[in-house]
């Protein structure tokens, strides 16, 4: 989907800028160039951004410890 018109910059781009190291707003816009011109698309493209670094911390954290409900007897 198309977040910043202005630029044709689409929301798998901002997940993929994110996963290669943007993390600020200043980051895509530096990259991506979203906001440089109308400046409509800043909001939308903060949603994603928050989205995207979100997915990668859960990514990067790492895998819960398996908890069981049942003791075993051995
Ligand atoms: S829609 Fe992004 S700068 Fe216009």
């Amino acid at each position: 989907m198309y977040i910043c018109i202005c630029k044709g910059v689409t929301d798998s781009a901002i997940r993929e800028a994110v996963n290669n190291g943007a993390e600020r707003m200043r980051d895509l816009k530096s990259c991506l160039g979203v906001t440089e011109q109308c400046g409509i698309c800043a909001c939308h493209t903060k949603e994603v951004l928050e989205q995207a670094r979100m997915q990668k911390t859960q990514l990067l954290s790492p895998e819960p410890k398996p908890t069981y409900l049942y003791e075993t007897s051995a």
